[in-house]
Order: structure tokens, then C-alpha cells, then sequence
């Protein structure tokens, strides 16, 4: 750094023009940014552009770099404060015009700001090499504005949109965190698809069609507020948004008291803090987002179902994302899961590597799934033991001929495990022996009857092809643990 201290003391001398011609010469890039783009930025327009000496005008160099004979111009660079981010707080203490930057105060205590290992790594724009530089906002802005063959890059970034984050996120990239590997997988949230770049704009997250149409995009900005989040991952347990989630825009749903319709919904922009993960997701996966017409799915498979209307808590039964417990007390489990527990949807879609880090950034399977869930699962001639279901539910009681278990389909008040029972038969329609989407629905999110239970009449998206239930719908629902094979009026009985 003896060298930036020379400048420093040469600005003295030769004054901010001098210095700013020896470093125009000597980061050449730069010379071109400043030189040709600043006057286009925020930063420099004449009628948006920074003031801090009222009688300069907008935009001026000096309202951050020392004039010549100004007293001031103490740090690198003959800049006011010796600290860049002191010296962007003079102006950014409190939150940005679009609100994705809530201030000094929430950046202090985020994890970019925090983490000693948040520094930028080169090669482009060269690695930050002075002991100070983990935090600082100049690891992902410039001042003076940036440019690529497109043009001027938004929001005073180095980099658009994943290649900013991905320039750390990476493999050898300084974060620990290493997401670009699962950007690679099969099935992604296509976030560095071309068709979706430049989509994405800062304040966007009040009007839906931004997410849907002709808008439909998804950029890790859209997920991630990386100037307020901490690294505090999810409970497990819970439904609760984690600390990562922490200043993302989302939409809140009001219920009422209809099952099987999506709610009212009400948009928040970055202001509000973000309760439940659910809220993130329903931005893009809801009727707010696309209204009747959900897009199909670039995976194959067909149109998205509405996840606000399967995760509906007045639906009879859905995995608790939104719902109240109401299983009471039935069911096995397994890893710390229980009955009353309350889920995200991250809980189910993720990385199929354990050792990958969580959030539905990519799999190898379909539909971003942390395991396998096919007309398999369950299947007595196949060890299913590891497919999504048994993550959670006990493989023994639901996939194994094993009695005296805690299910609620079972028969004698409980003796006779009867999912047990039909996991040694056959489906004989199919021919090939049962599985668990045999009677529950393909897409286990929701569904307005018992247990996720499907019948024929049901949506071909729900039944995928597979359902042992016959009649539009079950003639008697047994009573829990009181099941009787007249309850149900399968070919089989
Ligand atoms: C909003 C404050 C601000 C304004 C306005 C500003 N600069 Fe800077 N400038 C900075 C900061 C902060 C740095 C140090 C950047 C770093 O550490 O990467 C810097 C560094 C520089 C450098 C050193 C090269 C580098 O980026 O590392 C040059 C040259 C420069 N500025 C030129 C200019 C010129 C010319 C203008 C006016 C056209 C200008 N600056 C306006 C804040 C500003
Ligand atoms: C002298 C005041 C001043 C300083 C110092 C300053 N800014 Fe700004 N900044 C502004 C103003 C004014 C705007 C535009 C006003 C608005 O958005 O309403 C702005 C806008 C921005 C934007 C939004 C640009 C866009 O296109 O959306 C970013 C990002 C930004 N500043 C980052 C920084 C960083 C990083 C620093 C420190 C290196 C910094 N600013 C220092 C005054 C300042
Ligand atoms: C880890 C990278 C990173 C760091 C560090 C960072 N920012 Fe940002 N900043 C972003 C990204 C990405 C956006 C664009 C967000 C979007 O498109 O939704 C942004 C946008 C902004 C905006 C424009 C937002 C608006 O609402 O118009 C401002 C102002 C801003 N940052 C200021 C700062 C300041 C000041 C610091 C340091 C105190 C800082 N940023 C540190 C990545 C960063
Ligand atoms: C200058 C390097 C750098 C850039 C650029 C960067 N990050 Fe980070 N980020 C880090 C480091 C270092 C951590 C600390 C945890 C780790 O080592 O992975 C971190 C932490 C995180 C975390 C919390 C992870 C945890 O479990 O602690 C998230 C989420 C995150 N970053 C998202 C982003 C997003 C989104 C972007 C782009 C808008 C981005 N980051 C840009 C370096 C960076
Ligand atoms: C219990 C595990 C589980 C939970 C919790 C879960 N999902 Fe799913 N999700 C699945 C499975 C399994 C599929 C694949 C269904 C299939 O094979 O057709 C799926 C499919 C999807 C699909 C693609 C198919 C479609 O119909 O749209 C989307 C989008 C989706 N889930 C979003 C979500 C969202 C958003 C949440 C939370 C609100 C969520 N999921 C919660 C297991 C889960
Ligand atoms: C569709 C929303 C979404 C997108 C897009 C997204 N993320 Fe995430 N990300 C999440 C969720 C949800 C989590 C998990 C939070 C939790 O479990 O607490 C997460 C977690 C993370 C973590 C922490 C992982 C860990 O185990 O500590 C990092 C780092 C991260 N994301 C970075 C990124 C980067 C970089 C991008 C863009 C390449 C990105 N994310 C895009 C939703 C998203
Ligand atoms: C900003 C918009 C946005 C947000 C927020 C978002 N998604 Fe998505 N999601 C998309 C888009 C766009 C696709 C379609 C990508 C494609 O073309 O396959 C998608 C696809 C998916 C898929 C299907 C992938 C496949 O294999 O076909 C799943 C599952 C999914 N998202 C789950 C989630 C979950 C869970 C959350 C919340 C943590 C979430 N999404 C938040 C935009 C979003
Ligand atoms: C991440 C853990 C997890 C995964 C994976 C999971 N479940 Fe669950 N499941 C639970 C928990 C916890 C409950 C009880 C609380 C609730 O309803 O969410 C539950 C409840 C259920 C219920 C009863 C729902 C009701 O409201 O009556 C059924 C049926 C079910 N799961 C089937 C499945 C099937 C089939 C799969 C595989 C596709 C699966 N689950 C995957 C955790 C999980
Ligand atoms: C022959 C139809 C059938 C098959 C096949 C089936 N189930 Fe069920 N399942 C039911 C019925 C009926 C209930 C409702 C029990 C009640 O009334 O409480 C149920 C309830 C559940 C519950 C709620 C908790 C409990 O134990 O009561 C879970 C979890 C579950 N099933 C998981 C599975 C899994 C995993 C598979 C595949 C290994 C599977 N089921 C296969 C019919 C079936």
C-alpha cells in the first residue's frame, strides 16, 4: 500500500487532476469507465448526481476526491474519509431511493459486511488487495460505474446479475459457500439462463407481471438482499423465514376461511421484513404472480400447479408449510421430524448432495428435489429407503410389513399397520406392486381431502398416472386407525 500512500501525497501537490491522470494511465479500464460512463450514472448526472459541497455542482469529482489546495483528501486516492464505506455512508446512511439498501445501520450487521472472507477476488476488476477491504461496498460497486459490450451496468456494479455473486460463490472463489457447482446441475432455478438475464431491476417486486410473461426471471437479487441478510440458515421445524431471507422483497397471503382458492395477496417491497419462506416463493409460484395461467415448466412435465392454492391451511390436509399441525400425534417419523412440526419449502427442494449448501439453487433430479420421488417409491421390490419421503417419514412403518406402528391407516385401533399391509401387494391394475403415489397425490404439497389422499377425478398433475382409489371419491373416510377394507372400493377388494 506504500505505493497508494504516495498518490496520497503527491494529491497534495499535484492535486486531484494530476492524480487522476497518473491513475487514468494506470488502471486502463478505469480511465475508459470514468471517462466515458460516470456522466450516465446516478453518481454523476447533473440533476440526480452526489452533492456534499452545495456549491459545486451535482456530480462534481470533488464532492469525494479533494480539489487541489482543499484541505481534506486524507485517504487513498485524495478521498474525504480515509474508509470508503465512511465515505459512502456520508450520503447512504439511511435507505437507497428502490429500498433494496436499507441503510448503514442494517449493512453493519449483515454478513457481506461481516465475514472476513467477503473480499473480491479478481481477476476483473483486479483482487482487492489491501488488509482492509473485507466489507466494503467496493468489493461489488464502483463509484464511477462499470461497463461490459452491453453498456452501462446497473446499480454501479462490477458485475451483472450471478456473475457478481459467482465471482465469490464459486469453486477457489473466497465464500465458503460454494453455489456455482449446483448452477451446473441438470435442473436449476435457471437463474443463469440468457433467456432471463436482464430482467431483473432493482424495485421491481411490486407490480406481478415483472415476474410473469414475457417478465418471468429469477437472478439470486430476487432471493437474496445482500445488503441485510445474515448467514443464520432455517430451523428445522419451523416455517419461519431464515436470517439468509432477511430483506427480500415477498408477498404476504390472507386467508380466509375457503379451502382449495388462492388467498388475497399483498406485495412488500424491501422496507418489510420477510416473516415466512413461503412468502418469498409465492413472488413468483402464485396467482399474483401469473393469475389462472400458470407458465409450464421448462423441465418438462406441464403447467405448474398453484402452490397458494395447495398450501391453502383450510385444505383438509398439506404439508404444514402454512398449516396448523392436524395430524394429532399420528405418524412416524425420522431425523428430529414430527408431527407437529411446521415446514419450508426448501425442507423438500434443494440439492440431491447433502454436502451442498441449502437453498433451491439446483439438483440433478426434477423439480429441484433434495431426493428421488417416482412411481418407485415405496415399491416393496425396490429399496426406496432413500427417496424423499423417508428424509422425514419412518421407511419401516410406511414401506415394510411392520405392525403396532403409530399410522393412522391401520386397522384394530392401531394393531394392524396397513400401510405395511399394501406396501407386500400388488397394485394389480398396474401390475407391479404398490407405491405410495398409489394413493397419495404426485405433487405432496396439498390437497383438499384427508392425508394427501388422491382419487381418479383429480388433476392429472396429482395423480401422475398412478391411483388405486376408484370412485370419484372414497365412500367413507375410516376413522383414523380404524380403517376397514370396505372403506375403500378398489378393484383389489
Ligand atoms: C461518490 C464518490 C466518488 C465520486 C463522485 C468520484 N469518485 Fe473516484 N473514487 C471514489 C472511491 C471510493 C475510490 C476508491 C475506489 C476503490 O477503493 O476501489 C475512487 C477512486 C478513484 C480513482 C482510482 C482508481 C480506482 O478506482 O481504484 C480514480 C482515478 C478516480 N476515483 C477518479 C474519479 C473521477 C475522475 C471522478 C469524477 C469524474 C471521480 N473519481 C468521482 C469515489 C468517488
Ligand atoms: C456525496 C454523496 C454520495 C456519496 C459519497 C456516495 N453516494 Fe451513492 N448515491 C448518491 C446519490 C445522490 C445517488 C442517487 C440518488 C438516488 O438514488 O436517489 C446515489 C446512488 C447510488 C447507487 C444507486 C445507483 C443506481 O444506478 O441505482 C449506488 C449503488 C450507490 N450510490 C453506491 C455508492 C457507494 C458504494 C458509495 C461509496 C463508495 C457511494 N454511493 C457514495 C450519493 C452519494
Ligand atoms: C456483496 C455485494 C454487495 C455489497 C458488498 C454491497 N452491495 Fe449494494 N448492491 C448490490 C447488488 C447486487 C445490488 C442490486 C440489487 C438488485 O438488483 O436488486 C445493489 C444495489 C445497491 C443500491 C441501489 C439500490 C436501490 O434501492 O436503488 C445502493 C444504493 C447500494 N447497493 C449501496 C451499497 C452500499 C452503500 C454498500 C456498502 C455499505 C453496498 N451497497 C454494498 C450488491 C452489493
Ligand atoms: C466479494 C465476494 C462476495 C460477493 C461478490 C458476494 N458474496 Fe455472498 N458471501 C461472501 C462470503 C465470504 C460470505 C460468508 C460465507 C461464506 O464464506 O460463504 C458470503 C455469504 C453469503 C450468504 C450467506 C451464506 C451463509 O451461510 O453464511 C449468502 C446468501 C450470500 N453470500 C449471497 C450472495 C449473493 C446473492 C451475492 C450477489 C448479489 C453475493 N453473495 C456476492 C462473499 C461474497
Ligand atoms: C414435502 C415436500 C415438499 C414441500 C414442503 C414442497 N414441495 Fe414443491 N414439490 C415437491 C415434489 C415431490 C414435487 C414434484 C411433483 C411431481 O413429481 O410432479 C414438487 C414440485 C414443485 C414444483 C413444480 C411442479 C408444480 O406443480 O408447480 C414447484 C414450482 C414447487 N414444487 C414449489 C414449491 C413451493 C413454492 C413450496 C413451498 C410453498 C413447495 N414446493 C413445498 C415436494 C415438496
Ligand atoms: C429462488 C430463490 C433463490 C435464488 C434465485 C437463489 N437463492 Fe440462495 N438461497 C435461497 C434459499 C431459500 C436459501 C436457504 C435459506 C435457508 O435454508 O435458511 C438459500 C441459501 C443460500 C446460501 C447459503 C447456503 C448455506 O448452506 O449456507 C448462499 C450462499 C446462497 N443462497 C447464494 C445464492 C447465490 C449466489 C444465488 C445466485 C447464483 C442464489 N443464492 C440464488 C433461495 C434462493
Ligand atoms: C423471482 C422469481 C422466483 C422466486 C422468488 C422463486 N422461484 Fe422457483 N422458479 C422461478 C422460475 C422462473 C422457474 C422456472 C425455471 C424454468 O424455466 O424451469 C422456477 C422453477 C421452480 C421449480 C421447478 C424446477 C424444475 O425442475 O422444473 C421449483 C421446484 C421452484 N421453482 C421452487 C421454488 C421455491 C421453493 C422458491 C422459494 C424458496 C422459489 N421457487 C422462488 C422463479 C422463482
Ligand atoms: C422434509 C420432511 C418431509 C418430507 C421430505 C416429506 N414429508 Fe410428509 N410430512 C412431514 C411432516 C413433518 C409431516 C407432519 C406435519 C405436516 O403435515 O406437515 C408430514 C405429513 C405428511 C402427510 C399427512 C399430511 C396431513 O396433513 O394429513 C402425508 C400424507 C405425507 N406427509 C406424505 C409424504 C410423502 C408421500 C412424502 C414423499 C413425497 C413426504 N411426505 C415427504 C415431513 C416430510
Ligand atoms: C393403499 C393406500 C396407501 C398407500 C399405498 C400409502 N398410503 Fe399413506 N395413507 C393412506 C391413508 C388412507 C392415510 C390416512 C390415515 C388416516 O386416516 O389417518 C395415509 C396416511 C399417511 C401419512 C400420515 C401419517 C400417518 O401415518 O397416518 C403418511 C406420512 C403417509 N400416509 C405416508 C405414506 C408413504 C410414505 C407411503 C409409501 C411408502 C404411503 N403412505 C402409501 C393410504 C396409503
Amino acid at each position: 500500500m506504500e505505493r497508494k500512500k504516495i498518490i496520497t501525497r503527491a494529491a497534495a501537490r499535484i492535486g486531484i487532476i494530476g492524480v487522476l491522470l497518473i491513475l487514468a494511465v494506470r488502471i486502463a479500464p478505469l480511465g475508459w469507465a470514468v471517462g466515458g460512463l460516470y456522466p450516465t450514472t446516478l453518481h454523476g448526472d447533473a440533476v440526480t448526481g452526489v452533492r456534499r459541497d452545495t456549491s459545486l455542482p451535482r456530480g462534481d469529482c470533488s464532492h469525494c476526491h479533494a480539489m487541489h489546495g482543499a484541505p481534506g483528501g486524507m485517504g487513498d486516492f485524495a478521498l474525504w474519509m480515509e474508509n470508503t464505506n465512511q465515505l459512502c455512508f456520508t450520503c447512504h446512511s439511511g435507505s437507497s431511493r428502490r429500498e433494496t439498501y436499507r441503510g448503514s445501520i442494517e449493512y453493519e450487521s449483515s454478513i457481506h459486511e461481516d465475514d472476513f472472507l467477503v473480499r473480491w477476488p479478481g481477476p476483473e476488476p483486479p483482487a482487492r488487495m489491501e488488509p482492509e477491504a473485507k466489507g466494503k461496498c467496493v468489493n461489488c460497486h464502483t463509484p464511477h460505474g462499470w461497463g461490459d459490450l452491453d453498456g452501462l451496468i446497473p446499480s454501479l456494479l462490477f458485475k451483472r446479475e450471478e456473475s457478481l455473486c459467482l465471482g465469490c460463490h464459486r469453486l477457489a472463489g473466497p465464500a465458503q459457500k460454494e453455489i456455482e457447482t449446483q448452477m451446473a446441475y441438470q435442473f436449476t432455478h435457471q437463474i443463469n439462463s440468457r433467456q432471463m438475464a436482464g430482467r431483473h431491476t432493482a424495485g421491481e417486486e411490486m407490480i406481478p407481471s415483472t415476474f410473469s410473461l414475457q417478465g418471468r426471471h429469477v437472478e439470486c437479487a430476487d432471493c437474496h438482499n445482500v445488503h441485510v441478510h445474515t448467514g443464520v440458515l432455517h430451523i428445522r421445524g419451523t416455517n419461519q423465514a431464515s436470517g439468509i431471507l432477511k430483506g427480500v422483497s415477498f408477498v404476504e397471503a390472507d386467508y380466509g376461511m375457503m379451502p382449495d382458492t388462492f388467498p388475497t395477496f399483498q406485495p412488500r417491497d424491501e422496507t418489510f421484513n420477510i416473516q415466512f419462506e413461503y412468502q418469498l416463493c409465492f413472488k413468483c409460484h402464485s396467482y399474483w404472480a401469473y393469475g389462472s395461467f400458470p407458465p409450464f415448466l421448462s423441465s418438462g412435465g406441464g403447467q405448474e400447479t398453484d402452490q397458494s392454492i395447495e398450501f391453502n391451511p383450510n385444505n383438509e390436509s398439506s404439508h404444514n408449510v402454512i398449516q396448523a399441525p392436524n395430524l394429532n400425534g399420528r405418524g412416524e417419523f425420522v431425523n428430529g421430524w414430527r408431527w407437529d412440526a411446521r415446514m419450508h419449502c426448501s425442507d423438500c427442494h434443494g440439492s440431491d448432495n447433502e454436502r451442498d449448501p441449502q437453498g433451491p439453487h439446483g439438483s440433478q433430479l426434477q423439480f429441484l428435489l433434495k431426493a428421488s420421488w417416482n412411481v418407485t417409491t415405496g415399491q416393496s421390490s425396490e429399496d426406496t429407503s432413500g427417496h424423499l419421503c423417508f428424509l422425514c417419514h419412518d421407511f419401516i412403518t410406511y414401506a415394510q410389513d411392520a405392525d403396532n406402528r403409530n399410522t393412522g391407516f391401520s386397522r384394530n385401533n392401531g394393531q394392524d399397520n396397513l400401510h405395511g399391509f399394501h406396501s407386500r401387494r400388488e397394485n394389480n391394475v398396474a401390475g407391479r406392486p404398490i407405491a405410495c403415489m398409489d394413493c397419495h397425490s404426485k405433487i405432496p404439497h396439498g390437497i383438499n381431502r384427508l392425508a394427501l389422499l388422491v382419487t381418479r377425478t383429480d388433476n392429472a398433475r396429482y395423480l401422475g398416472g398412478t391411483v388405486l382409489l376408484r370412485e370419484s371419491d372414497v365412500p367413507n373416510w375410516g376413522p383414523s386407525g380404524n380403517w376397514d377394507k370396505s372403506d375403500c372400493t378398489v378393484e383389489c377388494h
